[in-house]
């Protein structure tokens, strides 16, 4: 199949690139499981931004916004990128507003936005739609794409590999040629062509035991972006976000993996230790609305000193009803597992969030593959640093979806017809069909996980991340002997995938010899201004 655009993965980064894309051409959306299957859908806080004068809290402005972000990013950010990204924030919150997003307005005056606030910000910017507006921003997208005539969305369509010349053993220059994919409902491996290829596949999350995001955040598009030779930064810095519901009454991963959002922090919710005390105030003076990794720390370090389970967050002071109206979804699921957050302070713990580091770009998602562009939370642009903060992330999908499609028209017109491509060989499916032995994915999946959880979680030493690296040797030799062997099913690609993205990131971790932002390692754990540089890795 060929097409002008070829965009991997529906969340707000991929759909708003392909209604851009598509005024200018054909574009395909590939995407694995259903559309809906995204973190976008699952985001809640919001989405921040400097609206214009009037609309914004008083004293706020984009230079307030920059440096909260430079300040969470513990340095590493770059500076140009931080002020080229969020000066786009009004016209990304317009265009969404243009394709029906409805973000809450004020209940008092409703001509201006509801602001919230979160962590590590210094004013009231965040937009929001009640308490789940990633799914009213990716239901909007989706909507608006499903109408396009130019658009194509596949379910059920799993990239497996980038397809470049370079590995087609060309000479010329390296670029871009399209993708293998896996049609998870027929099982047959299909060529998509492109010359303009972008991988919007997410975040990584699942390489933990315990994790915020959905099962499709395996880290697929910074694996896919690897094997091809893009260069990839800052892994390292994987975000633990300080509070998932705590639930010792399920079993498995499903114990850590509800979100309880920040903006409820942001409206007065307090953490407190089970002795009822406010222990954030030993740790910084923004108490429960420190930067996260501040707050993510404070709080692994109180659960070992104490041999606590978890700790609270406590909202029983606000007025009866405020959880119900403010934060509904919370509230209601909450009361699902059987707990009343507004008789009782919540049980939360940390867990894997959001993945800092990613496929290098620019600030128009350019890769250093020719044609190959990155965007959304598999890129690493330079925002983020060594620690995001809170809501700058569907912010940076959406504008970088836009900046991107500017720099493929002047970069690759459609007019102007790409260099003859060669001929794509079929895909060489291995001899036997999918294994019976399920069991043996899903025991080096679980093992990946919890030793990424054990070792190189929140707290890290060299012993611990020599270990992990040596783990990850052996599965990776295992897994490439298995997916060699087998006709490839999307759990053994998922797995494939996730002990790819685990080595990138323990490779990285082991290389920073200090402790910055989200990475701390008690080795090092003082920040070294000379190591103030991303962490590079380039495959060729
Ligand atoms: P995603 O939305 O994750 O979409 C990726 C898509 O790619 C998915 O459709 C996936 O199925 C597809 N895909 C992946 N691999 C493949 C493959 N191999 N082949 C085909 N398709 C593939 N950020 C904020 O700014 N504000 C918030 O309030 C907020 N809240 C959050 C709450 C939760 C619980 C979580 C998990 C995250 C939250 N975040 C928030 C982070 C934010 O949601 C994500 O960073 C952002 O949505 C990422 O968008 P994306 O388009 O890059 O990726
Ligand atoms: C949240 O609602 O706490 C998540 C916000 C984010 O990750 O940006």
């Amino acid at each position: 199949m060929n097409s002008d655009f070829l965009v991997i993965g529906s969340g707000i980064a991929g759909l708003s690139f392909a209604i851009r894309a598509a005024q200018h051409g054909s574009v395909t959306v590939l995407t694995k499981g259903k559309p809906l299957q995204s973190n976008t859908a699952w985001a809640q806080g919001g989405i921040a931004s400097v609206l214009p004068e009037g609309l914004r809290e008083e004293g706020d402005n984009v230079q307030s916004h920059v440096e909260d972000t430079l300040d969470a990013g513990a340095g590493l950010c770059d500076e140009k990128a931080v002020q080229s990204i969020l000066s786009g924030a009004a016209q990304t919150i317009e265009e969404l507003v243009d394709c029906g997003v409805g973000f809450d307005k004020d209940k008092k005056n409703t001509s201006v936005y509801s602001l919230g606030k979160e962590g590590g910000h210094t004013h009231r910017r965040i937009l929001h739609a009640k308490d789940t507006t990633g799914k009213e921003i990716a239901e909007s997208l989706l909507e608006t794409a499903l109408q396009h005539s130019n658009i194509t969305i596949l379910e059920e369509h799993f990239a497996i590999d980038l397809i470049t010349s370079g590995k087609l053993g060309m000479v010329s220059e390296d670029r871009v040629l399209g993708a293998y994919v896996l049609n998870e409902t027929s099982g047959k491996v299909e060529i998509f062509r492109s010359d303009r290829v972008i991988l919007a596949t997410g975040g990584c999350g699942k390489v933990y035991l315990y994790t915020t995001n959905p099962d499709s955040s395996t880290g697929d598009g910074v694996a896919m972006a690897w094997r091809a030779g893009a260069t990839i930064s800052n892994m390292e810095f994987v975000q633990f976000h300080p509070t998932c519901f705590y639930n010792p009454s399920a079993t498995g991963p499903e114990a850590r993996s509800f979100l309880v959002s920040e903006a409820v922090r942001g409206e007065g919710g307090t953490l407190l230790d089970a002795n009822g005390h406010d222990f954030m105030e030993k740790y910084d003076k923004r108490k429960s609305l420190a930067p996260r990794d501040i707050v993510a720390r404070a709080i692994d370090h109180e659960l070992k000193k104490t041999g606590a389970d978890c700790i609270y967050l406590d909202v029983t002071h606000k007025p009866k009803g405020f959880m119900q109206e403010r934060f509904p979804h919370i509230y209601q699921t909450l009361l699902g597992f059987g707990h009343d957050c507004e008789k009782d302070p919540i049980p939360v713990v940390p867990a894997a969030h959001y993945q800092c580091g990613g496929v290098v770009t620019d600030t128009h998602g350019r890769t250093d593959i020719p044609g190959l562009f990155a965007i959304g939370e598999v890129a690493c642009t330079g925002l983020h640093g060594a620690n995001r903060l809170a809501s700058n992330s569907l912010l940076e999908g959406h504008v970088l979806a836009r900046r991107a499609l500017e720099k493929i028209l002047n970069l690759y017109p459609l007019s102007k017809s790409a260099p003859e491509a060669p001929e794509i060989p079929a895909w060489e499916h291995g001899d036997t069909a999918p294994p019976d032995e399920q069991v043996v994915i899903y025991h080096n999946w679980d093992e990946i996980r919890r030793l990424m959880w054990d070792y190189v979680s929140i707290v890290r030493t060299t012993n611990r991340l020599d270990r992990a690296a040596n783990r990850l040797s052996n599965l990776r030799r295992e897994v490439r002997s298995f997916y060699w062997g087998h006709r490839v099913t999307s759990d053994i690609l998922e797995l494939r995938n996730l002990v790819a993205t685990a080595s990138v990131i323990v490779d990285c971790a082991l290389r920073r010899k200090e402790s910055r932002g989200i990475h701390y390692t008690l080795d090092y754990p003082e920040r070294d201004e000379r190591q103030r540089v991303p962490t590079i890795l380039r495959r060729f």
